[in-house]
């Protein structure tokens, strides 16, 4: 008999993946030219305008911001589309929780939406159902790098005059009809946090094809000021939330080989999709025809424990792991459940602010489903490693599945 590894059975693999992130001689070229120029902040240096330039470039958009972190991006993003403070800002609830906590910082509402269970992109038609008087904006999240449904919230945006906030955080180089995600609405934003395809440890930018948006975010990121004011002088409201030289220089040498790393991950991605779809109860989530790029930020499948003896996503999850593969059961609770969505903690000190919504009332079945019951993840540095490491995920599985009976 099999003896699955939890039970102390020998593990399919013992093996690391490709650890992230993946640097070389010219990351530390970039920095050592940072710290000989004596330009270590963006004002008078050329690296972050440089990367700029290339990002908007690749995204085909006309103008780009960075800044300090992806969720700086878009509380900028949603200030600078003019976007009324007290509007509702229509979110998936199945995201980062500062898809949402932007929309907060930027005086507005996020009001939760469910997913769609296929692509674990916001559900057009909740979206849709959501539209009220009060709503300014939608925030689509290309989720793991998978484009959501922008002939939908395009459609939705333009039917109801509504402002689209790009949450592409998760999204580097992916594109809809041929067209790259975060330069589609009006802003786009992406992350360059650790974790994060491209990453400069920390970091972020804002792209768009608007002036005025454009103007504004450069204003805000800046403490205000305008290109043409001095030194001293604030026209808006804002802060300096401005990139360094150091991260902008690790950034350009990180684009530089995006592509390289980016073929690697969707190769492995293509392998992993075609041999896991065919064992029963693991579902790798759908890609739409009219994807032409996918980010490949996570591989995710869905769970269904019907075919695995009805053992829960933890158990399998903790025999996967014990397999020597190392998946994710992503975000653990929806983001209306949240402590500081339920206690409405937005305050200083966590103290209540009463804005005017009930996030106890809300109920996204497909989000908790992924949540609790359904979602796992594998992430980007796996999608790095060879054919033999996307055999022994596909093996580990099978194995399990084999001998579910000896899961907790
Ligand atoms: C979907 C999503 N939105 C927003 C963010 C925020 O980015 P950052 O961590 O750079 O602030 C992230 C990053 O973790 C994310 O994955």
């Amino acid at each position: 008999m099999t003896k699955l590894a939890i039970d102390g059975g020998p593990p399919v693999r013992t093996g690391a993946f490709p650890t992230w992130p993946v640097w070389g001689d010219e990351e530390i070229q970039g920095l050592t030219e940072v710290i000989k120029s004596g330009q270590w902040g963006r004002l008078k240096g050329t690296k972050a305008a440089s990367f700029e330039q290339k990002f908007a470039d690749l995204h085909q958009a006309k103008h780009a911001v960075c800044v300090n972190s992806g969720t700086t991006a878009l509380r900028i993003a949603l200030a600078a589309s003019d976007i009324e403070p007290g509007s509702e800002v229509i979110v998936p609830a199945y995201t980062f929780i500062a898809s949402a906590t932007a929309v907060i910082d930027a005086g507005c509402i996020p009001v939760f939406v469910d997913i769609d269970p296929g692509t674990y992109n916001i559900d057009a038609a909740e979206a849709a159902a959501a539209v009220r008087d009060r709503t300014a904006a939608l925030m689509p999240v290309h989720f793991g790098g998978r484009p959501a449904d922008m002939d939908a919230v395009m459609g939705l945006a333009k039917e109801n005059g509504l402002k689209v906030v790009e949450d592409a955080c998760q999204a580097w180089g992916a594109s809809w009809k041929g067209r790259p995600v975060g330069a589609i609405g009006d802003a786009g934003c992406f992350s360059f946090q650790s974790s994060k395809n491209i990453t400069s440890g920390e970091g972020g930018i804002i792209l768009t094809n608007d002036d005025v948006i454009a103007k504004m975010a450069q204003s805000h990121h800046n403490c205000g000021r305008s290109e043409d004011g001095q030194w001293y002088e604030h026209f808006f409201f804002g802060g300096n939330t401005r990139m360094t030289e150091f991260q902008a220089a690790v950034l350009l040498a990180q684009l530089a080989r995006f592509e390289d790393l980016q073929a690697k991950r969707r190769e492995n991605y293509a392998y992993l999709r075609a041999n896991l779809s065919g064992i029963d109860g693991i579902e790798p989530l759908a890609d739409d025809d009219r994807i032409t790029l996918h980010a490949c930020h996570l591989f995710i499948f869905r769970y269904k424990k019907d075919f695995f003896q009805g053992k829960a996503k933890d158990s399998f999850l903790t025999g996967l792991r014990k397999e020597g593969i190392p998946a994710s059961p992503g975000y653990s609770i929806p983001l209306y459940k949240q402590p500081v969505m339920l206690n409405k903690a937005f305050g200083p000190r966590g103290k209540r602010v009463d804005l005017p919504v009930d996030y106890s009332a809300v109920y996204c079945p497909e989000t908790e489903k992924a949540c609790y019951e359904e979602a796992i993840w594998l992430t980007q540095n796996m999608l790095l490693g060879t054919r033999q490491d996307m055999d022994d995920i596909v093996n580990a599985i099978r194995k399990i599945q084999n001998n579910a009976d000896q899961l907790p």
